[in-house]
């Protein structure tokens, strides 16, 4: 019998989430969560340019708690904790990529309690975080011994990501350097990349006495630039560069970064992306080294990152793809360390 899925918000994660939910053999979309008014009791084939499929959105949180449901993509803006409490009471499984890609024990401890109460398990999961910046260095690392470093890294046009409410008050772009320091994204989203940072000290066994140490460069426009909040005039940032590192004595053992550009022109800095463009890399210093450039999950031109970015839809898919192997896992909140090897599905013409 099919698992049945909810999906929770239908930004891009989530629209593309129910594609993907729509094309795994072993899962049915029963539910769907929206924040807009205007989306509710809209049918879900019909928000993501399909035909009706008879599931239609409802904005009404207790709905979708009484639905019989195996599992929830949970895919807001901001995640709400007692949201995810309420949904793992519930009996519902929860994948999610806004956070618990590793958490500490006491970060976990009131889903842990929740988990246990509706018998449910939580993962989390995505891209970056959760894939790029542990789970694939981690993956790399099988094949060298004495590791000395890792590191995962994201080199992207940041005006290909359609979703202007985390570009603008998350990332801060368009906003005064000040005010981009003081964002929330170190808090919000730097809470993701240092559970990262985290669980490649933790599995690879670097010293527990290793430091964390974080930093965060700007550049701002120098001429006015074209971006899916408008334009950005000079002066505002239109450029940045999140590092975080964990060090052991003088040795960097583990760094995980972003570099998001909107565009490579009229930036001060005259930061770019290289000869290479656009890319995620992986490496792995030890015996022997990795290095690994990933091509494919960053949009050919603007335009089309912003009809469907395939680095959201990654996001959405690792999601997707986890949720057999999160139902059948114990209780509790569950991380790439504690499941089994979570893989895609074959195209229906070819299963
Ligand atoms: N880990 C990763 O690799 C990764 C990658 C990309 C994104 N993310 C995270 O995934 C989440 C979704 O990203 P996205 O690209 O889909 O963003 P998005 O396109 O901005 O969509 C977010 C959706 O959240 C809902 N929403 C809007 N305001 C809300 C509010 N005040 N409270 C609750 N929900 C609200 C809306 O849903 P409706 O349209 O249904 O009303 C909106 O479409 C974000 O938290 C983002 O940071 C993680």
């Amino acid at each position: 019998m099919a698992l049945r899925v909810v999906q929770w918000a239908t930004g891009g994660v989530g629209k593309a989430a129910i594609e993907a939910v729509l094309a795994h053999p072993e899962l049915e979309l029963v539910g769907c969560w929206v924040h807009s008014a205007d989306k509710h009791g809209v049918d879900v084939g019909t928000l993501v340019g399909r035909g009706p499929i008879g599931v239609l959105a409802t904005s009404s949180r207790e709905e979708v708690l009484a639905l019989e449901a195996d599992c929830v993509v949970y895919a807001p803006l901001v995640p709400d904790h007692d949201e995810v409490a309420a949904l793992l009471r519930s009996g519902k499984n929860v994948v999610t990529p806004v956070g618990w890609f590793y958490p500490s024990e006491k970060d976990a401890a009131p889903l842990v309690e929740a988990c246990r109460a509706g018998g449910t398990t939580a993962h989390g999961t995505g891209l970056n975080p959760g894939g790029i910046t542990e789970l694939h260095p981690l993956v790399f690392s099988a094949i060298s011994s004495a590791v000395t470093f890792v590191r995962g890294e994201e080199f992207s046009d940041i005006r290909t990501y359609d979703a202007p409410d985390v570009v603008r008050h998350i990332m801060c772009f368009g906003a005064t350097p000040e005010e981009a320091r003081q964002g929330p994204m170190l808090s919000l989203l730097g809470g993701g990349f240092k559970q990262s940072v985290h669980m490649c000290l933790d599995v690879l066994g670097f010293s527990r006495d290793a430091e964390l140490r974080t930093s965060h460069e700007v550049a701002v426009a120098t001429a006015p630039i074209d971006s899916p909040i408008g334009v950005i005039e000079p002066g505002l940032v239109a450029g940045q560069r999140f590092v975080w590192e964990a060090v052991v004595g003088d040795t960097v053992v583990v760094r995980v970064a972003v570099n998001w550009l909107m565009g490579e022109e009229h930036l001060e800095p005259a930061w770019d992306f290289g000869p290479e463009g656009e890319r995620f890399e992986v490496e792995v210093h030890g015996d022997p080294s990795s290095f690994v450039t990933i091509k494919g999950w960053q949009p050919q031109t603007v335009e089309e990152g912003l009809l469907r970015n395939p680095g959201i839809v990654a996001t959405a898919v690792h999601c997707v793809n986890s949720i057999p192997y999160v139902v059948a896992a114990e209780p509790g909140v569950k991380t790439y360390v504690d499941l089994p090897l979570v893989a895609g599905r074959a195209h229906p013409d070819l299963a």
